[in-house]
């Protein structure tokens, strides 16, 4: 994990911003070494709490970032968010890597148990337990290199809260982590010439991308004792209530309520991610939006997921 979100009041010279968290507008610049007095001063003066820095791209200014140290500007942080911040990144960090190691294995084969994505999925449940805010704070920004991969990590952590607060067993949620990080495997199985296309893809391109579902799941079935559930959210997550989703377009009670689980989660992390072409909505807009859309989401899940997201992703 290389991108922490620091309160703007913390920004020092040297660091490299992705991004500029402003409410109403997006901010003129992003990704840039923040080395000019008028981009300081533009970035106090504008309508934003916090900015996204890239760690691995500072020239050495985070130790100031995440000492904890007032900034002569009066805002003194938070400490014990700043640590649960930092600890999170970690977890993040070392998530990250462990999915990208699983996913590379699953998809040649050296890797057959879906245990490798256990203690995955018990670091997510453990992390969204602490603070889910921030979890789903660090993983909103999505950088073409490891967006697939925060994405499942963020699928993973939302489906397993969303288990926890239905009140499934400990095996049961910790196995919802592990098909939310599974969920795009089929993604994986696509060239990424199609997926990182920028721009319009063409009829074919697009039909192959909506395949992913089905492409994961022909691969995840052929290995054994690949639980059912993980299956079946790998193959069914793009489907909609009223049957206007895909692969299959089934509808209703062909959907199971891990697959309704993966569905909300999946939308909500696509609509209130940063990308650097868009800007992203608040959890509350994502949530609402899923709402509005007639009867394709479960409308019962939904209000899970917005108590368990509560204060993430506003702004
Ligand atoms: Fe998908
Ligand atoms: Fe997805």
């Amino acid at each position: 994990m290389t991108v922490v979100r620091i309160p703007k009041g913390q920004l020092r010279k040297g660091m490299y911003v992705e991004s500029v968290e402003c409410p109403q507008f997006v901010f003129s610049k992003r990704r840039f070494i923040l080395d000019l007095d008028e981009d300081l001063d533009a970035i106090a003066a504008a309508p934003a709490e916090f900015v996204l820095v890239n760690t691995a791209r500072s020239k050495g200014a985070m130790g100031a970032a995440s000492s904890g140290k007032a900034n002569g500007n009066g805002d003194a942080p938070a400490q014990v968010d700043e640590v649960k911040r930092q600890k999170a990144a970690e977890t993040l960090t070392r998530s990250t890597a462990a999915v990208k190691t699983g996913f590379t294995g699953f998809a040649t084969g050296d890797i057959k148990d879906i245990q490798a994505f256990a203690p995955v999925s018990r670091d997510l449940i453990e992390s969204m337990s602490e603070g889910p805010e921030i979890v789903l704070e660090l993983t909103r920004l999505k950088t073409k290199d490891e967006g697939t991969f925060l994405h499942s990590l963020a699928v993973g952590a939302l489906m397993a809260s969303v288990g926890q607060a239905l009140g499934y067993d400990e095996a049961t949620v910790e196995l919802l982590g592990i098909a939310g990080i599974l969920h795009d495997f089929g993604k994986l199985l696509i060239p990424n010439m199609i997926l990182n296309k920028r721009g319009s893809l063409s009829d074919v391109e697009r039909q192959i991308i909506r395949n992913h579902p089905e492409l994961g799941y022909q691969r995840l079935v052929t290995y054994p004792d690949m639980p059912g559930m993980v299956l079946d959210v790998c193959r069914h997550h793009h489907e909609l209530l009223d049957g206007s989703g895909y692969p299959q377009g089934l509808s209703g009670a062909a959907l199971s309520p891990f697959v309704r689980i993966s569905t909300i989660c999946d939308v909500y992390d696509a609509l209130t991610s940063t990308r650097p072409y868009k800007k992203a909505w608040s959890g509350q807009q994502a949530i609402n939006w899923m709402f509005e859309q007639g009867h394709c989401f479960d409308r019962r899940l939904l209000l899970r997921l917005g108590e368990v997201t509560d204060g993430a992703g506003r702004g």
